[in-house]
């Protein structure tokens, strides 16, 4: 499974603070790249400060010290939809049909390209529900499909799929890895748990528990 060198993304000694002075230090001294088509799993403990790093990423916050870099360039100086962030909870709009809600991503109204991203994620024959008529896993999916319709240079999952039960969540891993495998999207992967990584990441990148979080290693994981 051939990833290129080509380096998309890249947390250069990020470190980062709530608040003004008084705050303490989260994150400090962060650094990895991410190559065009890799996966890239982060793993740590609860409270760690991944969330903090995914939205970092995605340009949401801004870090107290470092840069985040997309093709070399500072994240604030490239347009706004290079990085699509999942988070748990989603932020499907709950008055938008599933199609509408991709093609509200897409920003124009292909509805051919709509069509395709609903199969991709396995929902055509659903494209009239909304939000609410949809399972958990079918919700997972639809918020798949909307962070690739801005064909993100970096697509960001964090927990994305941690609140659901056990088989569902593996089922989800290994359709995420079908779509890497059409799509070969840039991936960051971000989980407490380990297991999630193994049908799809190509790197683990694991952070400390101690407080400030650092790198503990980066892993190289057994070819997929
Ligand atoms: N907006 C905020 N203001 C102040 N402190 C914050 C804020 N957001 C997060 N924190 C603190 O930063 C630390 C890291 O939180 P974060 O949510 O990034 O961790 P996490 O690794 O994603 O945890 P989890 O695995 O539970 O999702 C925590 O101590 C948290 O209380
Ligand atoms: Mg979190």
């Amino acid at each position: 499974m051939a990833v290129s060198r080509l380096t998309v993304f890249e947390f250069r000694k990020v470190s980062h603070t709530f608040g003004e002075n008084a705050g303490a230090l989260v994150l400090e001294d962060i650094s990895f790249e991410i190559r065009e088509g890799e996966c890239v799993g982060l793993t740590g403990p609860s409270g760690c400060g991944k969330s903090t790093l995914a939205q970092i990423g995605a340009g949401f916050v801004t870090p107290s010290r470092g840069e985040v870099l997309v093709d070399g360039r500072n994240l604030t100086s490239t347009p706004s939809r290079a990085v699509a962030l999942i988070h748990q909870e989603l932020d499907l709009f709950p008055w938008l049909k599933v199609e509408k809600q991709i093609l509200f991503a897409l920003q124009k109204a292909d509805t051919s390209r709509a069509k395709e991203l609903i199969s991709l994620v396995k929902l055509s024959g659903f494209e009239k529900y909304y939000p609410n008529q949809l399972s958990g896993g079918m919700k997972k999916r639809l918020a798949l499909a909307r962070g690739l319709a801005i064909n993100p240079k970096l697509l960001i999952l964090d927990e994305s799929f941690s609140s659901l039960d056990s088989n569902l969540k593996y089922d989800l891993y290994r359709d995420l890895r079908l779509i890497w495998e059409k799509t070969k999207t840039t991936i960051l992967l971000i989980t407490h748990d380990s297991k999630d990584l193994q049908s799809l990441a190509h790197r683990e990148v694991k952070l400390s528990a101690g407080k400030p979080t650092r790198i503990v290693e980066i892993v190289e994981m057994p070819a997929l």
